[in-house]
């Protein structure tokens, strides 16, 4: 593992894919305050906190394969630190399709990204039930750990064990499995004089209504809802992430359609009857924040570039203008019903770009810039600066700086002058989301520490990575008791 400059990552070094799809297996443990032992580095003295990871931790029951890992069960992970030293705990979300198959041994629900049960069409068609995996994202709200999956309701965790408390509606705040974003954004420079948890729900269908929610997250009401409000829009809305400024969430809705038959008559999930079209146009819904200037006005609509975006990374104001940074993608990235996930095949995949779109909220048009190049995901800035201008942005991206590759890369962009630098885990170490945690009483934007899960190809097994966020120089490396597999989103837990 290395320090990179940027004239270094030039040079080409390949990996071995089953190193990389060697991280798909089932999690076959669950630990409770596992104190991890140091391989290498120091720790960090006086750190306090726990880091939460949520990611599918059930690939395949009874032989059969989900057919993305999107489809599989949530698995917690956190690390709690104490002065400095880790321990780690994991639990599978108990949900109600995890311990029904978990007693069956089989698929016995289908997937959205194309897990079939077994027995063919004649088995899968009509069956619209969906299986609340909650895999996707873990964050703190008020007193509660959530484990969130976008198309259904939070799972409560008790924030020490893991255990899984249940299905909540969040005080009556939401109807029994109403949808319910898996991407909170935690808001510490709103007007409120709170930290605030805003976040959003999508009812989608010709018309789709976009429920936008303001949770005060800190002080003796943290938990409660202060804003709730409900704007319509034309059209099927696919929305995973969203970004925030003081006064605005932004949403984009890709220019995708959705033909929901395939999924109806069991041959495909219902992700994969997502399909670009060109002939649309993107749309930004742009919603006023009723903690903001504009509370009680109507949603902007304005077009928005080509391509396709999962992931925002921050946005802020400027003048009239919204300057926001996400991952576009040419295309939707999805796996065929005929392809194998542990084997796709990178080179023919869209890549990730960082890319600005930069709006302008009186002419009502949007320009698109491309900061990099280089093929990455899971970008954020120092959480303190979310929704202001940030300097600096950490993701993940590949080694190499032209093409698909796996994320065996993290990379720390300055959204300026885009000068990077970077530090890599190939070849044969990969990659997950990097969680930037700034250094406590420091005010310097990049100072603080990197959290990375990581899959060590050469051991099979999962590290934790701690880097410094200011030169990504390695501070500590920990060996994990678990192996997981190629995961998805986290949060810092103080
Ligand atoms: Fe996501």
């Amino acid at each position: 593992m290395t320090n990179l400059q940027e004239e270094q990552i030039n040079e080409i070094q390949t990996f071995n894919k089953e190193d990389w799809s060697s991280a798909y297996k089932n999690v076959d443990k669950e630990l409770t305050k596992e104190p991890l032992l140091l391989q290498k580095g120091e720790h960090i003295k006086d750190l306090n906190g726990t880091l939460l990871r949520n990611g599918p931790g059930i690939l395949e029951r009874g032989g059969q394969w989900v057919h993305h890992p999107f489809d599989g069960d949530g698995m917690i992970t956190a690390i709690k630190f104490e002065d400095g030293q880790p321990f780690l705990t994991n639990k599978f979300v108990k949900t109600k399709g995890y311990l029904e198959e978990q007693k069956s041994n089989k698929l016995i629900y289908r997937g959205v990204f194309g897990t079939q049960k077994n027995g063919g069409i004649l088995n899968n068609a009509l069956d619209l039930k969906l299986k609340n995996i909650a895999n996707t994202h873990v964050v703190k709200l008020g007193d509660e750990v959530l484990a969130l999956w976008e198309a259904a309701g939070p799972h409560a965790l008790d924030p020490d064990s893991l255990d899984t408390i249940g299905l909540t509606t969040l005080n009556g705040v939401l109807k029994p499995e109403e949808a319910f974003s898996a991407h909170p954004k935690i808001d510490l420079n709103s007007n409120s004089s709170s930290e605030l948890l805003v976040t959003f729900g999508v009812q989608a269908g010709p018309k789709s209504t976009i429920r936008l929610m303001e949770f005060n997250n800190a002080g003796e009401n943290r938990g409660e809802l202060i804003i709730d409000r409900q704007d319509s829009f034309n059209g099927f809305a696919f929305l995973h992430d969203f970004a925030i400024t003081t006064n605005w969430a932004i949403f984009l809705q890709n220019a995708i359609d959705f033909n929901p038959l395939p999924f109806v008559m069991g041959q495909r999930g219902a992700a994969q009857c997502l399909k670009s079209n060109p002939k649309k146009k993107a749309k930004f819904f742009i919603i006023p924040r009723e903690t903001g200037l504009f509370r009680g006005q109507p949603p902007l609509i304005i077009n928005a570039p080509d391509g396709f975006v999962f992931h925002h990374v921050n946005a802020y104001e400027k003048d009239s203008k919204i300057i926001l940074d996400s991952i576009f993608y040419d295309d939707f990235p999805s796996v065929g019903p005929d392809e194998n996930f542990r084997d796709i095949d990178f080179e023919n995949y869209p890549e990730g770009k960082l890319k600005r779109s930069t709006i302008d909220l009186k002419k009502k048009n949007a320009d698109l810039e491309t900061i990099s190049e280089q093929c990455c995901e899971f970008a954020m800035v120092n959480p303190k600066f979310l929704g202001l201008k940030a300097s600096f942005s950490w993701m993940a991206c590949t080694y190499q700086k032209v093409g698909n590759a796996p994320l065996q890369a993290i990379k720390k962009i300055n959204l300026s002058t885009k000068e990077e630098i970077a530090w890599s885990a190939a070849p044969s170490g990969f990659v997950g989301e990097p969680i930037m945690v700034p250094s406590v009483n420091s005010s310097i934007e990049d100072e603080g520490f990197l959290f990375i899960l990581l899959w060590n190809g050469s051991r099979r097994g999962s590290d934790l990575v701690i880097l410094d966020a200011k030169d990504l120089k390695e501070l500590a490396i920990y060996e994990l008791p678990i192996s997981i597999p190629h995961g998805l989103h986290g949060s810092w837990m103080n």
